[in-house]
């Protein structure tokens, strides 16, 4: 096992386990989006995948598990990586892409601080119930519904009013302003974490270094627009109760 904990241990180790989480995360954030955007199917597509989801019982606390794992990881091995950078300096800093001094990747750092905090503020906006939060902070989103047992016994299942969740949340025009903040830093993270993903995990030839530049960009853009249009159809009325 000492191979393991010197890979582990090693910067090229510790971007694998970065590119890794982070792909899985990536995965969470498209497939969320993309159950999102039924929001512009009306209130009985998003509700109904809502219900959905509350109802697979175990299998949504394996997908949670897993995806809290992911950041830990992430976030961990963002953490030694930077702090041997900033140990390594002032030797002048040459590597390609960790720390390639583009706008992009100058604002991982601060871009992935971001992101956390938009994810505590999002979990208290949207989902309060996990924390089993009735009030509180949940009275940023006035008239919150939380989800509702419908039926006994075995064929019992949860009914969730999301779409209504949604629009009220959105309605409150400074956390719409704050989620379109979140997915701008969200949009330039992955613009630029997926590409030092594509490199980690083998796809460093040169002559597919400006497709796979122009894939992570894309895929960044797609989430911070598809995302963004949500809090903006709410308030410009587009969706509404
Ligand atoms: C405008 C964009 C977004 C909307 C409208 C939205 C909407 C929602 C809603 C309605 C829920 C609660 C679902 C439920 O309780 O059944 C939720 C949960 C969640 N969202 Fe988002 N979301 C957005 C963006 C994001 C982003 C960008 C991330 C990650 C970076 C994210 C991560 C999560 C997580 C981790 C949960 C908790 C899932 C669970 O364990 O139940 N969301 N979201």
């Amino acid at each position: 096992m000492g191979w393991l904990s010197k890979f582990l241990n090693s910067n090229i180790g510790l971007k694998v386990l970065m590119a890794l989480s982070g792909m899985m995360m990536l995965g969470f954030v498209v497939v969320h989006m993309t159950g999102n955007l039924q929001v512009f199917l009306g209130a009985h597509a998003l509700d109904r995948y809502g219900s959905f989801l509350q109802n697979i019982g175990e299998l949504l606390w394996v997908a949670r598990l897993g995806l809290v794992s992911a950041l830990t990881i992430h976030v961990l091995s963002a953490t030694i990586l930077t702090l041997r950078s900033w140990g390594a300096r002032p030797v002048a800093y040459r590597s390609k892409y960790w720390f390639a001094p583009s706008l992009l990747s100058r604002t991982m750092l601060y871009g992935g601080v971001a992101i956390g905090l938009f994810l505590v503020l999002h979990l208290l906006h949207l989902s309060p119930s996990i924390f089993g939060l009735d009030h509180g902070i949940a009275a940023i989103t006035p008239g919150y519904e939380h989800c509702k047992t419908v039926g006994d016994g075995l064929s019992a299942s949860l009914e969730c009013g999301v779409y209504a969740n949604v629009v009220h949340g959105f309605s409150v025009v400074w956390v719409s302003a704050l989620y379109i903040v979140a997915m701008i830093f969200l949009g330039m993270h992955i613009g630029h974490g997926a590409w030092s993903m594509f490199r980690t995990l083998g796809l460093d030839n040169p002559r597919y270094d400006r497709l796979a530049q122009g894939a992570a960009v894309s895929i960044g853009a797609l989430v911070a627009v598809g995302n963004s249009l949500i809090p903006i159809s709410v308030l410009v009325g587009l969706v509404h109760l």
